[in-house]
């Protein structure tokens, strides 16, 4: 069955989550971040993802921004930063406008131009993703941000996934589903979607049930994939 439908993971797929810790680390009132901005970035992504599994798995869920910020409060405190409030608001303003991959806009465009269907499918609440697709400029190729928060449970619940089949009336065999999370990947595959894992960092295959049919380093393979 050819595929009509794009969905993309929106933190770390089309956005750089790594970009606030390095744009702070960048700014004279924030140098201490100068030498450990990796390892702040890969704790605050680190905790964030766990607390959005375990509130999924404990039923008690809350939206993207605050387990955002509950995981850089965990962060900052692990490396040494707890107690910087100016720090804090810096990081966290900058997760509203962080900067998209430099192939994206380009990539979106090129399935647009054939016809297909674009949309983001995320943890992240409505209002952070309107900001994100604002500030990376990529509205006018994206049909839909489509939100966990209209089902109350995060990924890879089942319930998110089906809110693409809801919104584009297609089957799943139709949707391209891309990540460049490892686990949300093979959760869509899972599901059902045919799944492209983005795996810019080489890491190993996640050791789960389902693994994606694709794996590419970087967006610009996607037109090709969904047969443009
Ligand atoms: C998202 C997270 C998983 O955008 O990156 O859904």
């Amino acid at each position: 069955m050819p595929i009509t439908t794009c969905i993309f993971d929106a933190y770390g797929t089309l956005f750089d989550v790594a970009a606030a810790a390095r744009q702070a680390a960048g700014e004279p009132e924030f140098a201490d971040l100068k030498e450990d901005w990796p390892v702040l970035a890969e704790q605050w992504r680190l905790k964030q993802l766990q607390y959005t599994w375990l509130r999924a798995i404990t039923r008690a869920h809350t939206d993207f921004w605050q387990v955002t910020q509950e995981g850089l409060d965990w962060a900052l405190e692990k490396t040494g930063h707890a107690g910087k409030p100016a720090m804090r608001e810096r990081l966290l303003a900058l997760y509203w406008e962080l900067q998209a991959y430099p192939e994206v806009p380009e990539m979106l465009h090129r399935l647009k131009a054939a016809g297909l269907n674009t949309a983001i499918l995320s943890n992240g609440s409505p209002d952070m993703l309107a900001g994100a697709v604002q500030s990376a400029g990529i509205a006018d190729v994206l049909d839909d941000s489509l939100s966990v928060e209209s089902v109350g449970i995060f990924k890879p619940d089942a319930r998110v996934y089906d809110l693409v089949g809801e919104r584009f009336a297609c089957a799943s065999a139709e949707v391209l589903f891309v990540s460049s999370n490892g686990w949300d990947a093979a959760g869509a595959a899972g599901y059902g979607f045919t799944t492209a894992w983005v795996n810019r960092a080489d890491e190993p295959v996640d050791r789960l049930p389902w693994t994606p049919q694709h794996i590419l380093s970087d967006l610009r393979g996607i037109p090709e994939l969904a047969g443009v």
